[in-house]
């Protein structure tokens, strides 16, 4: 089964519209491989904006969403107001944020899915539980999480991001990524099934740069990247086309 190449960008609180600007002209004007699937996650107050302004072959994404539609939630958005925005995606479960208990994970990947929105959704063990050894139980009990509220994984991207080299500079090894890329798939195979884990994109983030880009890209299960800092300079496009 073939899987299209996913880049994900996640820009996090970083940006002003000029900044941003720039960044989203530079992507507009460049070359990117036509068999790269490219998303941007966007600060919400500026989704809109970047919408209005990035070529439509790229998707954007907000950055989080809540788990209801609407009521009295100050400082929330829901999926509605994201899709209200021409936003088709959102980025869920970053680093496990203290804020968010794996059990409203679960009910915003969820409600994300239910609202027409398609998930990029995070997982990844802490630099201590890499350490412990328990990485296995840690991503497998985060993917269940996921899973259990799942009912079109066509809509769902999983995406590796060990926490230990988020921000950090400190790259997994492309062995580290194929091997936990693998034993995810072995368990999306053995918990949901065959035909799933062969056609949904397990995508790696983590410092990923131009330099690092290539050879994790070779590898068999590695099938794209979320990029934090670097989607913020033009060498995005460098990573968006790791595989010509
Ligand atoms: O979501 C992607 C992000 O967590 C990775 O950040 O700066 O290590 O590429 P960075």
């Amino acid at each position: 089964m073939s899987r299209k190449f996913f880049v994900g960008g996640n820009w996090k609180l970083n940006g002003d519209k000029k900044s941003l600007g720039e960044l989203m002209d530079t992507m507009n004007a460049a070359k990117v491989d036509p068999n790269v699937e490219v998303v941007c996650g966007a600060p919400s107050i500026y989704l809109d904006f970047v919408r209005s302004k990035l070529d439509a072959k790229f998707g954007v994404a907000a950055q989080n969403c809540y788990k209801v539609a609407k009521g009295a939630f100050t400082g929330e958005i829901s999926p509605v107001m994201i899709k209200d925005c021409g936003v088709n995606w959102v980025i869920l479960g970053h680093s496990r944020d203290a804020t968010s208990s794996e059990r409203l994970i679960g009910q915003k990947t969820a409600h994300a899915l239910e609202s027409g929105l398609s998930v990029i959704a995070c997982i990844g063990e802490k630099l201590d539980e890499r350490e412990g050894g328990i990485t296995e139980k840690v991503v497998f009990a985060q993917t269940k999480v996921i899973a259990d509220n799942v009912k079109d994984w066509s809509k769902v991207v999983l995406a590796y991001e060990p926490v230990w080299a988020i921000g950090t500079g400190k790259t997994a090894s492309p062995q580290q990524a194929q091997e936990v890329h693998d034993k995810l798939r072995g368990w999306l195979k053995a918990n949901v099934s065959e035909a799933v884990a062969s056609s949904v994109r397990i995508i790696y983030g983590g410092s990923v740069t131009g330099a690092t880009c290539k050879e994790l890209a070779s590898q068999k299960d590695v099938d794209g990247f979320l990029v934090g800092g670097a989607s913020l300079k033009p060498e995005i496009i460098e990573i968006i086309n790791a595989k010509l």
